[in-house]
């Protein structure tokens, strides 16, 4: 049995990841390794945890004598890295988190995985590091991120994935190593952490609290179904080309005020709520400071050679998303309170 190492897999794509893997390929072993910061809800993962062919592992991937710890004691086959700091507002207040987890720890999870290739060079495939679209920078009006486009980060956060992509391409170069990466527009979906737009608007209106979008509102997102962007990793982990970069988008450009106002109108009618009532939440807050104007991507590379492409429409999306976080009102207010964060202890610590 081969074991896949997936890193952040208690986070938001982690654990809609491992879910997918655990289930589809009975033939692996899935091992989340995950420190369980804030971001980190293993409660998430509550329907996969007694599978036989899903292990988890506390470690943080910033402790190089940790992880090698880690790789000392599971026979690893392939790594998908995702564990990171991922929210841009936070890297603007403490970026060295950013630069310790994103850069270091990305740094000592490939020096673990290369030894580990070149003492068994048959018995390890891949590194595939899961990237964002926000190292190529911000687009004026028109134009889309193609794979070739000069990488140009402008907050903390990109600027750490963007050192992590190239210490990533410098393994591929210097040792042979294989590597694949995928840089990924924004994701949306069941799961998701409320400190990211989109779960953040809904709670608010359901609470009826202020929904603060920032700026004049027309900075443009690509979003992506979370699912999509599973299923195009697992698409690329089996059958992309080693060495080579895929761009991942779900073709759906909005502005910010554009979506929150969709969002607002998709919950005034779930709600029973007069239509129109939540929109008058809407406040424009002071901007957020270097604030990318426009994500697009280009994804037709992963389309035209891997045969992948997002399988939900943007209306469809948005609906389902809303009404998961309005049927699931326990875990956002699990995740809100804290509470969620005593799920490790009681569940595996005592045990
Ligand atoms: P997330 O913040 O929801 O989850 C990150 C996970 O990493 C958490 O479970 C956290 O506990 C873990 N983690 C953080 N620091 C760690 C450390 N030092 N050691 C071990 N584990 C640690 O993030 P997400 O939104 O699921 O994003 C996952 C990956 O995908 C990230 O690498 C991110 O850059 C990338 N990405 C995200 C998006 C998006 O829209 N969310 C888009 C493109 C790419
Ligand atoms: P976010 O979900 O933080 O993702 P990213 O910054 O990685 O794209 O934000 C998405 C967009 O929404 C971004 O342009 C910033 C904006 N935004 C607001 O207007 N208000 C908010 O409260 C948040 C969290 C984001």
């Amino acid at each position: 049995m081969k074991t896949i190492l997936v890193t952040g897999g208690a986070g938001f794509i982690g654990s809609h990841l491992v879910q997918a893997l655990v289930r589809k390929y009975k033939d692996y072993k899935i091992l989340n390794l995950d420190k369980l910061t804030y971001a980190g809800n293993l409660q998430n993962l509550s329907s996969v945890e007694q599978e036989g062919n899903y292990d988890f592992v506390k470690a943080d991937i910033v402790n190089l004598s940790e992880i090698q710890a880690v790789f000392d004691k599971y026979d690893i086959n392939g790594v998908i890295h995702l564990a990171a700091e991922s929210h841009v507002d936070r890297s603007i207040t403490d970026p060295l988190a950013f630069i310790h987890t994103n850069v270091v720890g990305t740094a000592n999870l490939l020096l673990c995985a290369l030894r580990k290739w070149q003492s068994d060079n048959d018995g390890f495939d891949l590194f595939y590091h899961v990237s964002t679209d926000e190292v190529y920078g911000s687009l004026g009006d028109t134009g889309f991120f193609v794979e070739s486009t000069p990488y140009d980060p402008r907050s903390p956060y990109s600027a750490s994935k963007a050192s992590s992509d190239h210490i990533v391409r410098a393994y591929q170069h210097t040792y042979g190593f294989p590597v694949v990466i995928s840089n990924c527009s924004n994701n949306y979906g069941p799961l998701q952490f409320p400190e990211k737009l989109i779960p953040l608007m809904i709670n608010n209106i359901r609470h009826q609290k202020t929904l603060p979008v920032y700026g004049d509102g027309t900075n443009v997102r690509d979003w992506l179904w979370v699912e999509d962007h599973v299923s195009a990793i697992d698409t690329i982990y089996h059958r992309g080309k080693h060495g080579e970069t895929y761009n991942i988008g779900g073709n759906n450009e909005m502005q910010n005020i554009e979506l929150v106002q969709l969002l607002c109108d998709v919950m005034d009618e779930e709600l029973g709520r007069e239509q129109g009532s939540s929109r008058k939440l809407i406040s424009f807050v002071k901007d957020r400071p270097g604030h990318d104007k426009r994500y697009a991507i280009d994804s037709s590379k992963i389309q035209d050679e891997l045969g992948w492409s997002p399988s939900l429409t943007p209306e469809e999306g948005f609906k389902k998303t809303v009404k998961w976080y309005l049927e699931n009102q326990d875990w956002l207010d699990n995740v809100t309170s804290g509470a969620y964060q005593g799920y490790y202890e009681s569940m595996y610590q005592d045990a």
